[in-house]
């Protein structure tokens, strides 16, 4: 089986009630996650695109968080009723669905840049 062409990973993280930091995924149900790998079945693409669960992708404040790989197309606040513009439009079309995109930020410095 060729490798898949896109990945998305979509945050199923759960925290404890309470947690400063929220959850992706408060109910623990996946739910997102499972309209996306709907979404891709129903298109028949699931031989090409594969939408995998991720555990906290570090942009807690603006989850749900969904990034798409290759293309390095962060997403936030996505919920179930976006699931098919963003495959529709960005997966298919080729482009990005612009409201849903993660606001930019600064860049940090990290160990190793110049
Ligand atoms: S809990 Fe989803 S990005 Fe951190």
């Amino acid at each position: 089986m060729p490798p898949f062409d896109k990945h998305l990973f979509i945050c199923c993280n759960r925290r404890e009630p309470g947690n400063a930091k929220g959850s992706c995924d408060p109910a623990g149900s996946e739910a997102l996650q499972k309209a996306f790998k709907k979404a891709l079945a129903a298109r028949g693409l699931t031989r090409r695109i594969r939408a995998n669960k991720s555990g906290c992708l570090d942009q807690c404040e603006f989850g749900p968080t969904v990034v798409v790989y290759p293309d390095a197309v962060w997403y936030s606040k996505v919920t179930e009723a976006d699931v098919d513009e963003i495959i529709d439009e960005h997966i298919i079309g080729g482009r990005p669905v612009q409201r849903l995109l993660l606001p930019e930020r600064p860049t940090e410095k990290t160990v190793g840049d110049v």
